[in-house]
């Protein structure tokens, strides 16, 4: 049996440089260096701090990848980088270093879309994803519900987004005003840990808006957030920290599954994949299980590792697309700081056409 094409993937559109290996859908390697602490005095992602990080960690993260995967860059048969979303400098840096690879290997380039890497990331834990599926991404930056048929030959489908902040970007700037460190997600999930979620009774952003009932919002969460710190500084009270990311992680953990939920019930959809940073919140994921569990959906979520920005989830789009027979990109290919997901390749590619026209 002749052996799978070995895609790699590069990650470097916030502050993690990753490096992935994947086959046939089989994870062969799955490092990630990041930048995180050097941006955490700053409250947030420093762009610049960040792009140079990534040119220090390029390198030997993916000669740790091959080894990793008892590789050699002539057994890398493609590669595949994410071309956008994300901060210029730092996407620049990861597509220059993946078209040097592609270029030195002699073998094509895909530029890919992060999102659709978080989607992809799932396939390399539960296996192809059922066709169709509703795909809640919770990041840092996005919030949308999509339904998803063939990941990289149809047009992905936005039920709906958030019209201001993303579900993680409320998580960060809550822990800010909580006095908590930066990423503010992993901080609240640790902070709630036996916190009371119905202490505060936070706003449940945009449930029931019947013209647009997948479309989230965030940010007046986040500003009832900073008013309930504010009250309790200006009586001069201790922050009740863990009943105040507690009940903060409940609003936003059900107003993701609760429209999560009704989307799947709207489009007849049996399966939800959570993906993306958020979707490694403990309650986020304990309450999307119940939801599904009651309305008989099964739920896919990749485990931690997969769910934060990382190489393995781009190459596993690369090697669906290879294994599509997408057409690569050019190697003048550019990066695309705020590309709108539509497709997963950042160049379209219909291969189901291409196919009934040769047929
Ligand atoms: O997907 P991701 O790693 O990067 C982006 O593409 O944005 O997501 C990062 C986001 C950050 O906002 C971070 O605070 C959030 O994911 N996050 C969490 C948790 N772990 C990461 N939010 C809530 N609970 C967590 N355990
Ligand atoms: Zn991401």
């Amino acid at each position: 049996m002749p052996r799978g094409r070995i895609v790699l993937g590069i990650e470097s559109s916030c502050d993690e440089t990753g490096a992935g290996i994947v086959s046939d859908g089989r994870l062969l390697a799955h490092v990630v260096a990041s930048s995180m602490d050097e941006h955490a005095r700053f409250g947030g992602v420093v762009p610049e701090i960040a792009a140079r990080a990534h040119l220090h960690a390029f390198n030997p993260v993916v000669k740790e990848a091959l080894e990793q995967a008892g590789l050699r860059l002539s057994d890398v048969d493609a590669v595949a980088v994410t071309t956008g979303p994300g901060l210029s400098g730092a996407l620049q840096v990861g597509l220059a270093g993946a078209k040097s690879l592609a270029y030195a290997a002699g073998v094509p380039l895909y530029g890919v879309h992060h999102l659709a890497g978080h989607v992809a990331a799932d396939t390399l834990e539960h296996g192809p994803l059922p066709d169709p599926c509703m795909v809640l991404i919770v990041s840092g930056g996005h919030t949308s519900l999509l339904l998803v048929r063939d990941l990289v030959r149809d047009p992905i489908l936005h039920l709906g987004d958030t019209i201001d902040d993303a579900a993680g970007e409320c998580f960060d700037k809550a822990a800010r005003v909580f006095g908590l460190p930066y990423p503010g997600g992993p901080a609240i999930d640790r902070a709630a840990q036996g916190g009371n979620p119905c202490a505060v009774a936070f706003p449940r952003p945009l449930i029931g808006a019947e013209d647009d009932p997948y479309a989230f919002s965030f940010s007046g969460l986040k500003t009832a957030a900073a008013r309930w710190a504010e009250q309790h500084r200006q009586r001069g009270e201790e922050l009740p920290l863990a009943d105040g990311a507690a009940s903060l992680q409940e609003a936003i953990a059900d107003v993701l599954t609760r429209k999560a939920l009704a989307a799947c019930r709207e489009y007849g959809v049996r399966a939800l994949v959570a993906v993306g940073g958020v979707a490694a919140n403990s309650r986020v994921r304990a309450l999307a299980e119940e939801r599904c569990a009651s309305a008989g959906v099964a739920l896919r979520v990749p485990p931690l590792t997969l769910c934060t920005d990382n190489g393995a989830m781009i190459a596993a789009v690369g090697d669906l697309l290879v294994r599509a027979d997408a057409p690569p990109a050019q190697l003048d290919v550019s990066i695309d700081p705020s590309a709108p997901l539509h497709y997963a390749a950042l160049h379209p590619v219909d291969t189901r056409s291409a196919t009934s026209r040769a047929a």
